[in-house]
Parts: structure tokens; sequence; C-alpha cells
């Protein structure tokens, strides 16, 4: 059944999951080519960060939020929008949702492609970086390129902080991405959600020689892909909506960022 472009089934609810706000990344990308598409936004909040969570209670986690989610909205295609738990948990997923399940893995492959001297950076979360699933990506599609990766939980939180208005410190942006201003990467891989919601204060500091690249574009393409035989006929009735795993003063703080994604509709899971 998975990845079995859907039987009609109208409006199309994709789920959009991700530790925090790092898949609203993906989001507006899925709303750019698939406007017609219902988005539930799902932040397990109550369990960020995921990029430092055992592997083991990774999965147990992430499947009990998504069964919490899918039984409170009917969803026609799941959406693991983060790279620290698709590395790790999509097998697992596949076999145990009856939805399709699309995931966002870090976008080695391009990146080897697009980068002309062969030197690449991975900036991602530190469980992503140490994953067995990207150390294949590595070898299967970017043997012949050096490989500068650095994983860093603390940009995602700079992420957060950028996303709930509060102010971001350079300092601490550079520090992080020091590891690359002399490695002459001419290609960063942004394999975290997070990430692409911090472009501009990465790419002024990398400079404009180095291209970034993010796996958004080709998650939107895939949905398309999946949806293609399915009429793009939306209920108007039908809305978006965003589902959280903690009420907290943080999840108020998105509360105009939410709105910017048409997502104003917040739910609470109780897992
Ligand atoms: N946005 C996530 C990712 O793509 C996870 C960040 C985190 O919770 O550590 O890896």
């Amino acid at each position: 059944m998975n990845n079995k472009p859907l039987a009609a089934h109208l409006p199309a609810r994709i789920l959009v999951f991700d530790s925090g706000v790092g898949g609203l990344s993906i989001v507006a990308e899925i709303q750019r080519q698939l406007p017609a598409c219902r988005i539930s936004y799902c932040s397990d909040n109550a369990a960020f960060p995921y990029g430092t969570k055992s592997e083991k209670d990774l999965i147990s986690r992430v499947d009990k939020v998504l069964r919490a989610a899918c039984n409170l909205e009917a969803i026609d295609i799941i959406v693991i929008a983060c790279n620290s738990a698709s590395t790790l948990a999509l097998p697992y997923l596949r076999n145990h949702f009856e939805q399709p399940v699309v995931g966002v893995v870090p976008a080695i492959k391009p990146a080897a492609q697009l980068s002309k001297n062969k030197r690449i950076g991975l900036l991602a979360t530190p469980g992503t970086v140490s994953r067995s699933y990207t150390r294949q990506l590595i070898d299967d599609f970017a043997s012949d390129c050096q490989v500068t990766s650095v994983g860093s939980s603390q940009l995602v939180n700079l992420a957060e902080q950028k996303l709930r208005g509060e102010t971001i410190e350079q300092a601490q942006l550079q520090s992080i991405l020091k590891p690359f201003k002399n490695t002459g990467i001419d290609t960063l891989i942004l394999a975290c959600t997070h990430f692409p919601l911090l472009k501009d204060e990465i790419q002024v500091y990398l400079g404009s020689a180095v291209s970034l690249v993010d796996s958004a574009d080709a998650i939107a393409r895939r949905i398309a892909y999946l949806l293609k035989s399915t009429e793009t006929k939306v209920d108007p009735k039908e809305v978006n909506s965003s589902l959280f795993t903690a009420k907290n003063s943080d999840v108020d703080k998105l509360f105009d960022v939410l709105k910017k994604y048409h997502l104003q509709h917040s739910r609470y899971l109780q897992v």
C-alpha cells in the first residue's frame, strides 16, 4: 500500500510531523506546490529536541504521537518532516501505518551532484550525523566527495528562538558554522528541517559561493506524485490545523508564525 498513488479520497490531508517548528520549512513548500492540500502540522514539543534522543526512545515516541494524531484527524499522507526521526524510524513507520509515509532525509545525492569541487558540508543534528542511514547515503551517493559533517542542537534552538520572535545571537551561529569556514566547501546540506528557517543567516556567514541545499522541494514533489491519481478538489469546510503535545507559553509565542502558514486552529494531543 505504501508509496502507491492514493485512491480518490478528497480533500487530501497531509500530516506534517516534527519535534518543533522545523517542519514548517516543509509546509511552506507543500503549500507553494500543492495549495489544494490541507495540512495538519504536528509538533512533539513535549519531547523536543529529537536530535539528542536515544534511538530506542525515539522510535516509540514517534509511533505514539503519530498514532494520537491519526486518531484525531483523517490523514491521507504522513510526512516525517524531521531528519533525526526519518533516518531512524522510516522502515518501522512504513510497516506500522496504513498511510504512505514520506520521510525527509539529508539531501546528500543532490548536493554531491551539484558540487563542482566535490567538497560538501553536512549540517544536521548530532543524531542525524551519527546514523548509519546517513553514512550509507554518503557511501552510496557522495563517495567521490570530501564531506565535512557538523551536528548541532544549538542551531535547532536558534531556529526555534527566531520563530518565537526572540533575538538570535549571531556569535553563537558563527561558532557553530565555523568548522565549515576553511574547508573550501561549495555546497552545504541543511539536513535538519529547522535549518532552512535560518537560511539567510547561514548564507550571510558562509558567503554566496556556498550553495545551500535542502529536501523541501523533493518532498513536495513526492507528495504530488502520491496524489497524482487524486483530483484536487477541496472541501471548503476542511481547515488546516496545528497539533502540539505540550501546552505552554512557547506555543503562544508562535501565534504569528502559525498564522503565516494558515495553521491557527491549534489542538493538543494527550501523549
Ligand atoms: N527538525 C528536526 C530534524 O530535521 C529535529 C530537530 C531536533 O528536534 O533536534 O532533524
